[in-house]
């Protein structure tokens, strides 16, 4: 259920931060700050901050930073909600459930309703197992002749749906529950002969969600009949979800944690196999190819994904789908495939532990190489086919949020495809700023052609940022620290007259950008960009707090940064410039941030025009160049100028 806003905002503002954290880790004061060993990752010295003054930590060494709820997140990989809802609890915060309506009543209850039907299955098919006669002798042995043995199938609650075809059915109505809710939920089905066991003769897989509570079935036939499905699963529902769910999450989340990476399988007895050899952090995405919500919930836990594939062509393509998704959550992936003709569970079956551990630790690709790979094998020495597997890994390249990386594969790819790094990284451009142009909605048209990505050749890869990155982190520290602010501003009016207005930072900033038709590069300066600018149209333009607990977590990870760093107004002073107020000092550095942004971005684009005219061979081309380069000039000249003033005034 939802909390509203307003009192999100008061659980966050009551929660002490040093209070949230010093419940799990012990901290020293240091200054006004206290400090500790961080808990997100090892270190012998302290680095983690906490700063009450600001109610935000971070740590200097992971870069993890954040408010209370964040903190709760990371540590305790609550939910957003769960996170909301501890604090609330701790600072005696009540939480009014908003008024039910009696709809809301209806299908709360029905969900217990269902949940507790699932359990009801559940101890009915794990009793069948192990204690009817049928159960024993076809579902036990069943799994004992597949080599698994009583810890696996206690711990994941394996089970039988014995014989008579109704016998669940009938046990269930003699319990009370309604035919209605057996048929709802895929137990029951009705045919000819009237009502039965939907899974009858077949043995049980409970699926259970992050707190371990049934929400669904697998049933696996025990005939080879290929005609027959091989698996039933539950139907939607409102408690089963299947683009939500990942078998054996509940099972695999603490050693994907104490890991730090997930196992991604495709089958049931894929992920027994795994967890019965001892590599627990395993989760099956059961035989569909997998959602964005899937990889979400993995997120939670860790940015690794290995996938683990069988060795066989299906297995093999199976590995491309669903991957760039996981890209674009900024995710490493990695992929392993199989020897031919095993999978997982038949792997895990035949070699050691040992010798299971080394296979992924010796066969792990990363992800873009072995899409490469494999495409190219495909391609072979078919030059049109070739131009596609091009095409399709940049593709791939172009979703990864963080350009460093994307920096390092083109390299790395330019090796590969033995093409040169440019034209890959020309490629990647043209894709990014259809992303990006998509991303701004109907204004994207105004977006510079050379605003997007800068990678030169031969440059090494830390200097591969975005032209004017830094220029733009400064931007969005002044929107954030100093977005409400007023100051004044002179301008002209349309008569020439010169007029003084108060105007809040954010607007001053904003409105000069979008002026001028400068937009940020990078993707989350660009949200951060987008957010103020609706803001500002609503009267409503958020504080430093609104951004440090937003729950987008890359922009509340930005704030967080962005804030530890300390920050003091330029000491204009000290370089022989007599300064009024406080509100002039403001303004200064506002408006030196926006025109070392405007002129870095200018310099960038005159560059390239210079060298397009270098090339030019066409004179109504030229004439263009020559025209657009003498607006830039101007511009700059304008601004330097602009600048000079700005700093001697
Ligand atoms: N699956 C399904 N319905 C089917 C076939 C498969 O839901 N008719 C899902 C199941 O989650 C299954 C996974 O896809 O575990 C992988 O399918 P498959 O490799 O055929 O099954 P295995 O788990 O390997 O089962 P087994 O080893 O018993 O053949
Ligand atoms: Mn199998």
């Amino acid at each position: 259920m939802a909390i509203p806003r307003e009192k999100v905002e008061e659980i966050l503002q009551a929660a002490r931060i040093e209070e949230v954290v010093g419940e799990f880790m012990t901290l020293k004061k240091r200054g006004t700050n206290l400090i500790g060993h961080c808990p997100f990752h090892n270190e012998k010295t302290p680095s983690f901050n906490v700063n009450p003054a600001r109610n935000i930590f971070k740590c200097f060494g992971c870069g993890k930073a954040g408010d209370s709820a964040k903190f709760l997140m990371e540590h305790e990989h609550f939910t957003y909600p769960e996170a909301l809802r501890y604090l609330a609890k701790k600072y005696n915060i009540k939480i009014e459930e908003k008024e039910l309506t009696a709809d809301e009543i209806m299908a709360q209850t029905h969900r217990e309703k269902m949940l507790n039907i699932n359990d009801f299955a559940n101890k009915y098919f794990v009793d069948s197992l192990w204690n009817n006669e049928e159960g024993k002798a076809v579902g036990l042995a069943y799994f004992r002749e597949r080599g698994y043995l009583n810890p696996i199938i206690e711990k994941f609650q394996l089970g039988y749906c014995p014989k008579p075809e109704d016998a669940f059915t009938v046990y269930a109505r003699q319990h009370g529950y309604s035919e209605e809710l057996l048929l709802e939920m895929g137990l029951t089905k009705n045919g000819t002969k009237g009502l039965y066991d939907f899974y009858h003769g077949r043995v049980m897989f409970p699926i259970h969600n992050l707190s371990g509570k049934v929400i669904g079935f697998g049933g696996r036939t025990l005939f080879t009949d290929k005609k027959i499905a091989k698996y039933f699963n539950s139907p939607e529902s409102d408690i089963y979800h299947k683009k939500d769910t990942l078998y054996g999450i509940y099972f695999a989340k603490n050693a994907i944690v104490k890991e730090d990476d997930c196992i991604l399988v495709e089958g049931y007895f894929d992920v027994l196999r795994m967890h019965q050899i001892g590599i627990e952090n395993t989760v099956a995405s059961s035989g569909t190819s997998l959602t964005i919500e899937q990889i979400k919930l993995v997120r939670r836990y860790t940015r690794n994904i290995t996938m683990l594939y069988d060795g066989d062509a299906a297995g093999l393509h199976a590995a491309l789908r669903g991957t760039d998704m996981i890209l674009a959550e900024g995710m490493n992936v990695r992929v392993v495939v199989l020897p031919s003709e095993h999978d997982p569970d038949t792997f895990g079956r035949d070699y050691s532990v040992e010798e299971v551990k080394q296979y992924l630790k010796e066969q792990a690709k990363d992800f873009i190489r072995f899409k490469t790979e494999l495409l190219l094998k495909d391609a072979e020495n078919d030059p049109i086919r070739r131009g596609q597997v091009i095409r399709e890994i940049v593709e791939s390249i172009s979703v990864i949020p963080d350009p460093i990386y994307r920096v390092t594969y083109i390299k790395e790819c330019s090796r590969m495809l033995d093409m040169p790094e440019l034209t890959l990284t020309n490629e990647l451009n043209k894709l990014l700023r259809a992303k990006f142009k998509k991303s701004l909605g109907p204004e994207g048209d105004a977006l510079p052609e050379e605003n997007i990505v800068a990678t030169k050749q031969e440059e090494p890869i830390e200097e591969q940022l975005p032209i004017g990155y830094y220029q733009e982190r400064e931007l969005i520290k002044l929107l954030i620290m100093y977005g409400k602010t007023m100051i004044t501003d002179e301008r002209k009016d349309e008569n020439g007259e010169k007029v003084t207005e108060l105007v809040s930072v954010a607007q001053l900033i904003i409105d000069s950008l979008k002026n001028d038709k400068f937009f940020f590069s990078d993707p989350v300066n660009a949200k951060i960009f987008n957010l103020i600018d609706k803001a500002i149209d609503e009267d409503n333009i958020p504080d430093d707090q609104f951004f440090v607990t937003n729950e987008d977590f890359d922009i509340s990870e930005l704030a967080a940064n962005l804030l530890s760093t300390p920050y003091k107004l330029d000491n204009w002073e000290s370089k022989g410039i007599h300064v009024k107020t406080e509100d002039d000092l403001l303004k200064k550095q506002v408006l030196a941030a926006l025109y070392r942004y405007k002129d870095i971005i200018l310099q960038d684009r005159c560059r390239k025009i210079e060298e397009s005219i270098k090339e030019a061979d066409d004179e109504v081309d030229l004439l263009q160049l020559l025209k657009q380069k003498k607006i830039y000039d101007d511009m700059r000249w304008v601004l330097n100028k602009e600048l000079g003033i700005v700093i001697a005034k």
